[in-house]
């Protein structure tokens, strides 16, 4: 081993999320060495060790990967505590969205806040999330809807990695509620997501996939077909909000077009499963939606189990139905509230969101793939599930670099 690495970190319990018959994909090996920001080699001191620029002494504590929030919509303007208000005094989600609020309200701050103002709230709540272990975040846009904004958005959001050790992964969200300027035509709004904002989209890469709200107060299934046949007429790859508040069998529809995620489906029909499970799709479960919305339709977990389906686990991370800026705090909810155990949990913010988001580079402890690495002070990866608000990365590295 007279390979040369960047750092060797030994002395530590790997939980590699790999899928290798083990729980949390635990390694019998305690040493990583890192090179060119990928892990090289997983190995034991007992057999010989890597010259190296920096060891760092793990002291037994656990290595995990780096967590994937891979659902937010954090780049936006404003916030919703008045909405908040509202609803407290007894207006549904639905009802605000109906009399011109929710969503639209945001979309009206958005337009007007400056491109710097965006980023530097952004920064902020993506900052939240990567002191918590985040080391990949995926992006919305949909809170301008027209053009210049929606490319304003989408900017502001592949900027925040020059900020922050973060990879950010861009979402085209432009059916997430139709305009005021189109209100009176909806179809028309369709059209011109498809005919004018996907070509530039991806033209000019500012996303690798394309979202939908398919819901009575989103976009119908008919609409939502077309906008996923343009996303896949221009190569960017279709991920979905659907049967959130209702069942539209928006999750059949996306899966028939090999989506990445279908997220939040709660009302998801047990019988839609096994075609979500043959396109390969991941479920996307967002239980800070679920617990700000105080919804009672649980998502159909069991099921999903049932079919193998892999599930992942985001925040949601919005300021109308999951103003949640705590991976970890979700992480805790998705047990509590949907039962999904520890385990599937860490899985979910690992290798099965890095499915989500259609990387292969992330998400697992592996040789080859990107050493985005945290090391937590637990005597086991549940504890990390189990509390809330009581650990943070003890050391974190980000491509390979400390940080
Ligand atoms: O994922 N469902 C639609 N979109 C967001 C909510 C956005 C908002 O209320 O601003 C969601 O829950
Ligand atoms: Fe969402």
């Amino acid at each position: 081993m007279t390979e040369q690495c960047d750092v060797v970190i030994d002395n530590v319990r790997i939980a590699s999320m790999q899928k290798n018959g083990k729980a949390y994909g635990l390694l019998s090996q305690s040493s990583v060495a890192v090179k060119n920001g990928k892990v090289l080699a997983i190995f034991d001191v007992s057999q010989g060790s890597y010259q190296c620029k920096q060891r760092f002494d793990g002291e037994n504590k656990w290595l995990l990967p780096g967590f994937i929030d891979c659902h937010t919509h954090l780049v936006y303007g404003g916030n919703r505590a008045n909405e908040f208000e509202q609803r407290l005094q007894g207006k549904s989600y639905t009802q605000i969205a109906l009399q011109g609020g929710g969503i639209l309200g945001t979309v009206h701050a958005t337009r007007e806040a400056s491109e710097q103002t965006l980023l530097t709230s952004a920064i902020k709540r993506a900052a939240r999330l990567a002191e918590e272990g985040v080391t990949c975040i995926e992006v919305k846009s949909g809170y301008g809807l027209d053009m210049h904004t929606e490319v304003k958005m989408l900017k502001v959001a592949q900027q925040i990695a020059e900020h922050l050790p973060v990879n950010i992964v861009t979402t085209y969200l432009g059916a997430h509620t139709v305009p005021k300027e189109y209100r009176s035509n909806p179809d028309d709004y369709v059209q011109f997501i498809c005919e004018q904002v996907i070509p530039v989209v991806a033209k000019q890469k500012l996303a690798n996939c394309v979202d939908v709200f398919c819901e009575s107060i989103g976009f119908s299934p008919a609409q939502c077909r077309k906008i996923f046949a343009a996303a896949k007429t221009h190569e960017l790859n279709v991920k979905a909000h659907v049967e959130q508040l209702s069942d539209l069998k928006g999750a059949k529809l996306a899966a028939e077009f090999g989506a990445l995620s279908v997220d939040h489906i709660e009302y998801l029909d047990p019988k839609d499963i096994p075609a979500i499970k043959h396109s390969g799709t991941v479920a996307v479960l967002l239980p800070g939606a679920f617990y700000y919305l105080s919804e009672t339709q649980k998502p159909p977990v069991a099921e999903l189990r049932a079919n193998g389906v892999p599930i992942a686990i985001a925040t949601d991370l919005n300021p109308g139905s999951s103003p949640i800026a705590s991976i970890l705090t979700i992480m805790n909810m998705a047990s509590v509230l949907f039962g999904l155990t520890p385990e599937e949990v860490l899985y979910g913010v690992t290798a099965h969101a890095a499915k989500a988001l259609g990387l292969t580079n992330k998400g697992q402890i592996k040789e080859g793939l990107d050493a985005d690495l945290c090391l937590w002070d637990i005597e086991h990866p549940a504890e990390l599930v189990y509390g809330i608000n009581q650990h943070r990365p003890e050391s974190k590295w980000f491509a390979g670099k400390g940080c």
